[in-house]
């Protein structure tokens, strides 16, 4: 399976603060937005990624991750030259797919829940259609919207209707089997001129292929494209990390974690950022797992 983090668009939602920079790379609290989606992917097992983002962003992202490996991923980039919608992110990234399973996240989606890695991993499992995220918010406006039966089955599913059926948002996490590139082949632009990630999972979900798993309340969905929720998540970040002493979404953590890098790898990533208290953390982290690291 291999994964895509969708950080394009103009961000115009957060100018001028976006004026000279992607919005991907502002900070949520102590690293810059991408790491979040990334760690979800990562979470997930998936180490092939393909990074799709503006012209004008990609070199900053390229410096950021470079190929990858220092987390033990490959990472590859993409340019969308015009944001003509989430769903042209299977077009572009069809080469790169090669007939492959995939995950695509938004770059401005954080997802933070105990027990998220045994969810994703049970997710993609079955891909024999998409498997969608439900959360609850109180302004379903804003978002696609899911509606699901007594039994839990998903009904409908509606992009940010007027008269929501339902307060499930799905959210910026999905899940497809191959056929997801040509389904999105013969996609028509929307009445507001983007291709849909909508029409893509109504697609499946006429077919009966769409599965909406529920993220409990227990969890925390939140997208930064606003000031203000760009400020709720830096202090959501910040209360969970300066309470608890651990790191949401640390990606040299996750990386030792999940087998994709030593701790020798990512004690000389803590080094490199040693003056700032997230390399510090790095480098406990690789002395936790490898006490020997101390004398070093
Ligand atoms: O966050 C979840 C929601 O994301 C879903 O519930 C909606 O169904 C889905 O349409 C999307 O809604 P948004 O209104 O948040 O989409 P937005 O146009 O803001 O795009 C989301 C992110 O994707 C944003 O950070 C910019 C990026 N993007 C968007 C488009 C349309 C691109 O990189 N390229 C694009 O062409």
């Amino acid at each position: 399976m291999k994964g895509i983090v969708l950080a394009g668009g103009n961000g115009t939602r957060l100018h001028p603060v976006t004026i000279a920079t992607s919005k991907q790379l502002l900070p949520i609290y102590d690293k810059p937005m991408i790491y979040y989606p990334v760690s979800v992917l990562m979470l997930a097992g998936i180490r092939d990624i393909l990074i799709i983002s503006t012209p004008a962003s990609l070199p900053a992202i390229q410096e950021l991750f470079g190929d990858g490996s220092q987390f033990g991923l490959n990472i590859s980039y993409t340019p969308q030259p015009e944001p003509r919608g989430i769903a042209e992110a299977f077009t572009l990234g069809a080469g790169y797919l090669a007939g492959e399973e995939c995950a695509l996240i938004l770059g401005d989606n954080l997802f933070h829940g105990a027990g998220f890695h045994d969810l994703l991993h049970a997710a993609r499992t079955d891909l024999s259609g998409c498997v969608l995220f439900g959360y609850p918010v109180i302004d379903p406006q804003r978002y696609g919207i899911g509606e699901v039966d007594d039994e839990g089955r998903l009904i409908s599913i509606e992009e940010k209707p007027l008269q929501p059926r339902s307060d499930n948002a799905i959210t910026g996490l999905y899940f497809y089997p191959p056929d997801v590139v040509e389904l999105a082949r013969g996609l028509r632009p929307s009445a507001r001129g983007e291709l849909e990630i909508t029409d893509i999972n109504r697609h499946y979900l006429a077919e009966g292929r769409a599965r909406l798993v529920g993220l409990g309340r227990g969890f925390t969905w939140l997208d930064a494209g606003t000031h203000q929720s760009l400020l709720e998540a830096s202090q959501y970040v910040q209360v969970l990390e300066n309470r608890q002493g651990v790191r949401v979404a640390c990606l040299e953590e996750i990386a030792l974690r999940m087998g994709f890098i030593d701790a020798d790898q990512c004690y000389d990533r803590g080094i490199q950022m040693r003056h700032s208290p997230y390399g510090r953390y790095v480098m406990e982290v690789a002395r936790a797992m490898a006490p020997a690291l101390a004398s070093r």
